[in-house]
């Protein structure tokens, strides 16, 4: 049986009015007493090698306006895939065609074993979409939501409450059950949104920017139940994120899209290892202190205002001992000191800089 995505729930998804995102500071080139590598952790594992999603060559433009320019994915069944990329990159486009809501106009997509374009009604009853807005139906309570959308998967009337009452439940939703949801908080709206795409028992999850607007709680016990839904049902999910920690939590494999197309692909210590940016912060007391520190390191870069030297570092145990030791040889004691390894932020400004910014990124 096939049973489509009810229509708009994921057609509804819009154009989010966010600040773009400025350059980072370039970190200088690697100093000689920091030389070891950088001791990675050991990325999620993927769990199969049959692709629940791939595509090769999607192509999408709007009029002249060119905003997918031949991408390629593979995506193991059971793992999370996050797709990173500014406003505007095309990253609900990319979720809109995989999910059949809108036709490429070049290249092939296969989608829980189906070509988007030719059994579109079969992908279309393997997968569950949320939209980058909550889809709910203010007029009617949760219940009603959930039971609606059982009826539109032909469940049966038992199976459809059961069914209900189980993600209401899951969703921690049980006691705003019959409220209407014209009353409900934001982060109500997107949980009750993704229980009500769950209702399908999709294999395939596509959501976009699923944590936008939620509090911290609220987006953990979102990430809690996206990760349950890959360790317990082995669900694929396919997610857009402007949280770079949400992707770094949740994802085995993140891409970057950016003017058309993904400039990098990689798990997040891969991509995080691409960048330069790691350095250890050394505070002084003094000027005297810190021009002696500076004099010591090569390619450190001191901060005369607020009395601060930063050297390039890979974050590792040797690099920190090395400085340490000549620190200690020089005779010089900083007050403080801090390791900053580059984190997601990092990657996604770097790679994602505009040409003006470009200057900035080695
Ligand atoms: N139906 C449409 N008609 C014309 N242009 C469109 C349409 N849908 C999207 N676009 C354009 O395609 C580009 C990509 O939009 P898309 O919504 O895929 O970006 P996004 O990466 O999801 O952005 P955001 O982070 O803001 O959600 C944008 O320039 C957008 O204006
Ligand atoms: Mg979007």
């Amino acid at each position: 049986m096939t049973v489509p995505p009810p229509a708009g729930r994921a057609s509804r998804a819009g154009r989010a009015g966010r600040a773009g995102a400025s350059a980072p500071t370039a970190a200088p080139a690697p100093a000689g007493a920091a030389t070891s590598a950088v001791s990675a952790t050991p990325a999620k594992s993927t769990k199969s090698a049959i692709s629940a999603i791939s595509a090769s060559g999607l192509r999408k433009s709007y009029g002249s306006k060119v905003v997918l320019d031949g991408i390629d994915l593979h995506i193991p069944e059971g793992s999370v895939f996050a797709l990173l990329g500014p406003n505007g990159a095309g990253k609900t486009t990319t979720v809109e065609i995989l999910s059949t809501l809108i036709g490429a106009d070049g290249g092939r997509a296969r989608v829980a074993g189906h070509d988007v374009a030719r059994e579109a009604d079969l992908v279309r009853g393997a997968i569950g979409v949320t939209g980058q807005f909550a889809a709910v139906d203010n007029l009617l309570n949760a219940e009603e939501n959930l039971l609606l959308m059982a009826d539109l998967h032909h469940l049966e009337r038992r199976e459809g409450r059961r069914r209900a009452a189980a993600l209401l439940e899951r969703f921690e939703l049980s006691e705003a059950a019959r409220k209407p949801v014209s009353s409900f908080s934001g982060g109500m709206r997107r949980k009750l949104d993704l229980a009500m795409t769950l209702v399908g028992s999709p294999r395939v999850l596509f959501l976009d920017e699923p944590t936008t607007g939620l509090d911290p709680r609220s987006r953990r016990t979102m990430w809690e139940i996206i990760r349950g839904l890959v360790a317990d049902e082995g669900v694929t999910i396919f997610l857009t994120t402007q949280y770079l920690e949400e992707a770094d939590q949740l994802a085995d494999r993140i891409a970057v899209l950016d003017h058309g197309t993904l400039v990098a692909e990689g798990t997040a210590e891969e991509l995080k290892r691409r960048i330069p940016g790691g350095h250890i912060l050394l505070q002084f007391a003094d000027g005297g202190q810190l021009d002696a520190a500076t004099e010591l390191f090569g390619a450190a870069a001191p901060d005369t205002d607020a009395l601060t030297l930063q050297i390039p570092s890979d974050g590792g145990i040797p690099t920190l001992r090395a400085v340490l030791d000549v620190l200690s040889a020089g005779e010089v004691e900083p007050e403080t000191l801090t390791v900053r390894t580059p984190d997601l932020d990092d990657v996604f400004l770097a790679l994602t800089a505009r040409p003006d910014q470009k200057e900035t990124v080695r």
